[in-house]
């Protein structure tokens, strides 16, 4: 843990206590903005990720936590979303820029490229102060909550897929799914597998039809709610109800098992997943902009005497 003279503490881990003082902030702020910002900020998996990723910013004013900057990574090593918060009480006095500064520095320690702002499509300040910060619009993104009321009735498929927790031996053949799917690279795509599923808050399942593997859907616990997240269909088996089936399972079963909260966040501009969703019982609860700004590499010291 670092702390400097503004009050401005890096954690490699939020304790519980700081996840506590975190929530106090949110609700401030939540009471002022009118949205919550409670599924952008992802606590549970800030308290459980483990140590080495980028740290957490915290700014203290008299023992309270009156700014937040929550570094959250999915995967890819490169590229990490930042939440940035500050109380309302406490805004226009450039905390929100001397955070984003160290968050900055720390992501450029820590080698990450692409640094994402996330921003509420709520947020009226949001969005300026994204653009202040030097950053490009990359994508929008849903967030969707499961309306129990609008699942589908239960149908009768002839060609069923199954659903098996997945193991290491399956990343390969997951990797290559999922890159497909996403026309990515399969090898840090295998790299962001095998980082996720030593999470213990994820569960990775293998879907099957007839034996053969045609998709990944991975399902991540966090604060009371279940995030159904690197969700893939190989591309030559799409538009045949697979996906559905998919969905549909591992909404049975996390309701099943006690989920009362089920969410799944999807592009704005993925067309085909966001009426899946809606006719699997989704419904639309927020929207959120990702502000990209790309991150020089920091030359070593030996590149920067001898060169690269
Ligand atoms: C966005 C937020 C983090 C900014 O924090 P802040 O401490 O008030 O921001 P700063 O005082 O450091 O402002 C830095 C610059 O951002 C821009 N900005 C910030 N708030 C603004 C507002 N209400 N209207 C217009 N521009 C604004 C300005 O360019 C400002 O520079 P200036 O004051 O010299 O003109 C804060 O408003 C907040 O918590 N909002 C709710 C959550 C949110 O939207 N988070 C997304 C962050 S990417």
């Amino acid at each position: 843990m670092t702390t400097d003279d503004s009050g401005i503490t890096v954690v490699a881990r939020l304790s519980t206590v700081q996840i506590s003082h975190v929530r106090v902030l949110a609700a401030y702020c939540e009471e002022r903005d009118g949205y919550s910002m409670e599924a952008r900020l992802d606590l549970g998996t800030l308290e459980t990720r483990p140590e080495g990723s980028v740290g957490d910013v915290l700014w203290y004013e008299s023992g309270h936590v009156v700014g937040f900057a929550g570094m959250n990574s999915y995967g890819d090593p490169s590229e990490v979303e930042a939440s940035i918060l500050v109380h309302p009480k406490f805004r226009r006095m450039g905390m929100g820029r001397a955070m984003a500064r160290v968050v900055v520095r720390e992501c450029q320690k820590g080698g990450i490229r692409r640094l994402l702002f996330v921003v509420p499509q709520e947020s009226r300040e949001g969005a300026e102060f994204a653009r202040t910060m030097g950053t490009q619009h990359s994508h929008s993104e849903y967030t969707m909550d499961l309306d129990v009321t609008r699942i589908p009735p239960f149908e009768t498929i002839h060609d069923p897929v199954e659903l098996r927790p997945a193991g290491a031996e399956d990343v390969p053949i997951m990797a290559a799914i999922v890159a497909s799917a996403f026309a990515g690279p399969v090898q840090e795509e295998e790299q962001a597998l095998v980082c996720l599923m030593k999470d213990t808050t994820r569960t990775t399942y293998l879907a099957t039809q007839d034996g053969r593997p045609v998709g990944v859907i991975q399902s991540a616990v966090s604060d009371g709610r279940a995030f159904i997240v690197h969700f893939a269909v190989r591309p030559d088996m799409q538009g045949q109800g697979i996906g559905r089936q998919m969905l549909m399972a591992i909404v049975h079963g996390l309701l099943n098992g006690g989920g009362k909260w089920i969410t799944i966040e999807v592009e704005t501009e993925n067309a085909n997943a966001l009426s899946l969703y809606q006719r699997c019982g989704f419904v639309m609860v927020s929207a959120t902009n990702y502000e990209l700004r790309e991150l020089p590499r920091i030359p070593k010291v030996p590149e920067l005497l001898f060169g690269s």
